[in-house]
């Protein structure tokens, strides 16, 4: 017997178009009018990031922390895609993002978003919602996103990797400019106290101090027993073994091409980028963040 012809039941791939200044695609801007009107409330936790900054990896930290010992059927039977709804998103096969948030049943409501600060809907900021920004050195950032365009079918064809880096540096990916986005958050940070602004490189680093630092800003009074716990089922083989935060149950993802839990690592760019490469990527960084004071490591 034949095999079927699946194909058409994928969804193409998207174009990138600018949105408000941003490169997006329509899977972020399809259901605006509900985003940008999004009603938030002052015990809402918003995750906010660049793509491929450890999103996923907070998210879960969040989760553990506040429903960890819930409801045993949360930690087994929901993906956390599900439990953290992403804000903007508009994918046709399931609920809207503000319909999944709207119909969160927890409190507080765990949020995620890729927007650039300036896209936030504003309610948040009225509600003065609690946000955790996570930030993730260019490289790396750039490393991950390209690896992660080529497997999820609902990105952008990413071309090769050159082709990737260069989109990279000019801000033509989605969710736009990686320099604009850091720095913009960064900015808020000095006017927003509910802001706390993490890094993927600390995160590796330190977990365990970072999940620490995040009881705190939250403040949550989680025993030091309980945070050990939370700090080992977060580790990188720990999530990638876990079916319910490795995106395995998500089909428009190849895993063939590469695993959403890929690599996990501070440096892995090293292994990407020729000199070249390196090289013009620094000029491009000098220029895009001379006017910002936030700070990355690239290695540890
Ligand atoms: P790599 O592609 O470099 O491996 P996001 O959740 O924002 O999409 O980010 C995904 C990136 O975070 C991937 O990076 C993924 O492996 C990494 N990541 C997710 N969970 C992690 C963990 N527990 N420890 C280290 N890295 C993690």
């Amino acid at each position: 017997m034949e095999t079927p012809d699946m194909s058409s039941l994928m969804p193409s791939r998207p174009e990138l178009f600018d949105f408000e200044g941003i490169s997006m695609t329509h899977f972020f801007t399809d259901n605006w009018e509900n985003v940008k009107n999004f009603q938030a409330r002052p015990d809402d936790i918003l995750i906010a990031t660049y793509p491929k900054a450890g999103t996923t990896w907070v998210s879960y930290i969040l989760d553990l922390l506040y429903f960890g010992n819930d409801d045993p059927d949360r930690q087994t039977s929901q993906p956390i895609y599900t439990r953290v709804p992403f804000l903007e998103s508009c994918f046709q096969f399931i609920p809207t993002g503000t319909e999944l948030a709207d119909n969160l049943k927890t409190s507080p409501r765990l949020i995620k978003t890729h927007l650039p600060v300036q896209l936030v809907p504003k309610s948040f900021w009225e509600q003065n919602s609690k946000v955790v920004y996570v930030a993730r050195n260019a490289k790396d950032n750039a490393v991950s996103y390209f690896h992660f365009d080529r497997m999820v079918k609902l990105q952008p064809e990413p071309g090769d990797w050159n082709n990737h880096l260069q989109k990279f540096m000019e801000g033509k990916k989605v969710c736009g400019s990686w320099y604009d986005h850091v720095s913009g958050w960064w900015e808020k940070k000095q006017t927003y106290s509910n802001l706390l602004y993490l890094f993927y490189e600390d995160l590796v680093e330190d977990t365990g101090r970072e999940v620490e630092r995040l009881c705190s800003f939250l403040g949550l009074s989680t025993p030091a027993e309980e945070r050990k716990k939370i700090t080992k089922g977060v580790h990188f083989d720990a999530m990638k073994n876990n079916k319910m935060t490795n995106y395995s149950t998500i089909p428009v993802m190849d895993f063939k091409i590469s695993p959403f839990m890929r690599k996990g690592k501070v440096g892995d760019w090293k292994t990407h980028f020729t000199v070249a490469q390196n090289e013009e990527f620094d000029e491009v960084y000098k220029q895009k963040m001379k006017n910002t004071t936030v700070k990355f490591r690239t290695e540890l």
